[in-house]
Formats: C-alpha cells, sequence, structure tokens
C-alpha cells in the first residue's frame, strides 16, 4: 500500500496560499479603511494613502485568484445526499461523534460549505468594490448599496475565515501538512474523508 496519497497538487496549493495572501492583505487594509478603532493597521501597511490606493488592487488579485480556484473546484464542490445528511447531523461532527455521520468525499459537507460562502461572499465583495472604487461615476441608489453590501460581505468572508483556519490548524491534524506539502497518509485519507479515500483504492 501507498505510504503517502497526493491530496493537493502544486497548482491547488500555490493557488491556495496566494488566496489566502491576497485575503489578508485585503481583510486588514480594508479594517483599517472601515474603522478608526483599526486604523492603527494602516500603518503596519505603509500609511493611509497607500492602503487607500493598495486595497481595491488586492481585492481584484483576490477576486481573480478565488476565479481561477473556484474553476477547478466547483464541480467537485456540489452538494450530494451524503452531504445533506451531513450537514443534518454536523452537531455530531462537531462533537466529534463519528456514529451515523455519513462518509466525507474529497471534500466534506462543511468545507463545500466554506467554498460556497468563499466565493459567494468575493463576488459581492468584487461588484461593490468597483461601485465604491469609482463612485463619481455610479448612480445614487447603488452607491447605497455597495456601503451597505460591502461590510456585510466582508464580515461573512471574515467570520468563515476565521473558521476555517481554526479548523484546518487546531481541529484536524494532518490538514495544514496536506496544504503544505499536498500528501497525506492512507490512515488520514480513511479516517477524514473515506468515500474518497475508497475510490481512490478503486482506481
Ligand atoms: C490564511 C490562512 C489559511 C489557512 C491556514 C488555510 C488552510 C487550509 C488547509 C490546511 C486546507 C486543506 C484542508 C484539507 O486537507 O481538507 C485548506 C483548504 C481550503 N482553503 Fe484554506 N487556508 C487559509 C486561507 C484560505 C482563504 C483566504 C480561502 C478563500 C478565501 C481559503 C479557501 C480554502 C478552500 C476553499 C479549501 C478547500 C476546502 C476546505 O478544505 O475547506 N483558505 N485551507
Amino acid at each position: 500500500m501507498k505510504q503517502r496519497i497526493e491530496r493537493f497538487t502544486s497548482t491547488e496549493r500555490i493557488a491556495h496560499w496566494m488566496v489566502a495572501l491576497s485575503f489578508l492583505y485585503s481583510a486588514l487594509t480594508g479594517l483599517a479603511l472601515w474603522s478608526h478603532r483599526m486604523f492603527w493597521l494602516a500603518a503596519v501597511f505603509g500609511g493611509g494613502e497607500t492602503v487607500r490606493g493598495w486595497h481595491p488592487i488586492g481585492g481584484i488579485v483576490f477576486a481573480l485568484l478565488l476565479a481561477f480556484i473556484f474553476r477547478n473546484w466547483a464541480a467537485q464542490m456540489k452538494l450530494d445526499a451524503d452531504d445533506r445528511r451531513w450537514l443534518a447531523v454536523s452537531h455530531k461532527y462537531a462533537m466529534n461523534q463519528e456514529e451515523g455521520v455519513p462518509a466525507a468525499g474529497r471534500f466534506n459537507a462543511g468545507q463545500k460549505m466554506l467554498f460556497w460562502l468563499q466565493s459567494s461572499s468575493a463576488l459581492l465583495l468584487f461588484a461593490s468594490g468597483l461601485v465604491l472604487w469609482f463612485p463619481e461615476w455610479m448612480p445614487r441608489g447603488l452607491r447605497l448599496a455597495a456601503v451597505l453590501l460591502h461590510p456585510v460581505a466582508a464580515v461573512a468572508s471574515i467570520g468563515g475565515i476565521i473558521v476555517h483556519i481554526y479548523m484546518t490548524t487546531l481541529v484536524v491534524p494532518g490538514a495544514l501538512r496536506a496544504m503544505a506539502r499536498g500528501w497525506v497518509t492512507p490512515r488520514w485519507a480513511a479516517s477524514h474523508h473515506a468515500k474518497w479515500y475508497r475510490d481512490l483504492d478503486r482506481r
């Protein structure tokens, strides 16, 4: 039996870490612009003027990288009947009870939900961000909608990423190595993504 199973290709890993960096930059500079209480963050990124100029560019880079990831992963992120059952008993997963929790494919239903949350909030951030970037060209109604939507989408997306970082660094040992080096052990695959592991075995 192979001792290492490829979980993420190098393209997937490079795209993931680039999206993570661009997200952190956009989120932190965005927080600096959003509230005077967070303005101290601007000093970390080169001052208010620099942050005002580069935040939208960071946002565009983030949206483009996420669009690339979306193209590669969207088909694998569709929810199937097992995923719907998984979501219905997700409290058991959260309590670490395995009984009654359906086996997961390459991504479990929680990971798939994160993917859809990030994809939809990125779309909203991108569209409302463009309106806020060029307000003089936009009708008043659109400007008002953007002022409201941009921070709401940002809060949803930052909240999702906090949960994502917590899950992948503290709750699921071995996940970080998978995204850093690309491989997992057969035991890890069988215990966290049993359906994926079974399907790999059949190939
Ligand atoms: C900056 C801190 C981040 C860390 C430490 C991190 C860590 C990880 C790890 C370890 C995995 C692999 C999980 C597995 O093997 O099952 C993963 C997957 C993934 N990451 Fe991240 N990530 C970060 C940021 C982001 C950002 C900013 C996004 C998108 C906006 C993102 C989107 C995803 C998606 C869609 C997956 C696949 C599904 C999943 O495992 O949740 N990540 N991440």
